[in-house]
């Protein structure tokens, strides 16, 4: 034994200050282990003269408890430290949560036309976006050649394989499929060789097709004014411009007054208070006919409306080509 219990005492302090997170568990296991130096050193204690021995061992074990307890704060303090921030990262705080992804506003807008359409009592259907020049063209009475071919800046695949331009070949497919009464709508992307701030390339519709004994125009202006007031409101009222589409007859471009100025003129409705929003009319008889449906007994109603449009009006929004750039921040407002 040749230091002093208060020796080991001074050293074991000095090292203790000296510690840090590491080294202190080691430590204290050197000074107060099974093998520690306070340890041995009361061991060691019968070994000294017998005058010293009762001072020596009550001065050791006041060392002993007071290292102890000095040695579990310290390493109290470095548990702490480790499980609070380390490094300017504190591992504590409770994770990100994964935000939920939501519906791409145009899918949203496109449920929310079926929904209103479903309970109105129509059914949806769909048809295939590459899309055969006879449903696209031919049997909507639209012959190749025929002038009506320009209005739509079609993507050909072959001479007889279009992306479809419209959804309006679904109306041919469902009625070669079906005999009145037919009540559908069908929603989908079309296609055409378009790009600015109001045409992207693809874009999506939304048909409307019903077919039944006695069908008239004010059916389809009853339908429209319906579907228009639940989609917007009660005080959107709808205007019926003639128009010309080689498989409606009579024909009609349907206007609504615009959402932005409530009629009164802005620069989104060319100040006109108008803004287009679906083409309609009386399904043409030779369409009846391409399908076999007799157009003595049958009369129906179709309209296509394109779901971008409806969508930028519902949020206010003026440029369609933000729907598909996928910007998150763009995207997450909906
Ligand atoms: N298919 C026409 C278009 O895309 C819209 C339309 C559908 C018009 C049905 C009349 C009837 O422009």
């Amino acid at each position: 034994m040749d230091k002093t219990i208060d020796q080991i005492y001074e050293e074991a302090l000095n090292e203790l200050a000296a510690a840090d997170i590491e080294t202190v568990t080691d430590l204290s296991v050197r000074y107060l282990g099974r093998k520690g130096i306070i340890t041995q050193f009361l061991r060691n204690i019968s070994k000294l003269p017998k005058e010293i021995r009762p001072e020596a061992g009550k001065r050791a074990n006041q060392v002993k408890s007071d290292l102890e307890k000095k040695f579990r704060e310290a390493v109290e303090q470095v548990e702490s430290k480790t499980s609070g921030p380390v490094d300017g990262i504190d591992v504590s705080l409770p994770g990100r949560p994964a935000r939920p992804g939501i519906l791409h506003p145009i899918t949203q807008i496109t449920l929310e036309i079926c929904d209103i359409f479903s309970r109105l009592g129509f059914d949806i259907a769909e048809g295939p976006e590459v899309e055969t020049d006879y449903y696209n063209f031919e049997a909507l009475n639209i012959p190749k050649n025929h002038p009506a071919r320009d209005m739509q800046d079609t993507f050909y695949i072959s001479d007889n394989i279009v992306l479809r331009t419209h959804t309006s070949p679904t109306q041919p497919r469902v009625m070669q499929k079906q005999s009145p009464p037919v009540r559908i709508i069908a929603p989908g992307k079309v296609y055409r060789c378009d790009s600015d701030i109001t045409h992207t390339p693809m874009f999506n519709q939304v048909e409307g097709l019903l077919v039944d004994e006695n069908v008239s125009f004010g059916d389809l202006k009853g339908v429209l004014t319906i579907f228009i007031h639940q989609m917007f409101d009660a005080e959107t009222s709808l205007r019926f411009r003639p128009s010309f589409f080689p498989f409606t007859e009579p024909s009609a471009e349907v206007d609504m007054k615009c959402v932005i100025c409530r009629g009164e003129g802005c620069r989104v409705c060319s100040h006109t208070g108008w803004l287009e929003i679906l083409g309609a009319g009386m399904v043409h008889p030779a369409v009846f006919e391409n399908v076999g449906y007799d157009i003595k007994k049958y009369s129906g109603f179709a309209f296509g409306m394109g779901v971008e449009r409806i969508a930028m009006l519902k949020y206010k929004i003026d440029d369609t080509r933000k729907f598909f750039e996928n910007d998150i921040r763009f995207l997450r407002q909906f």
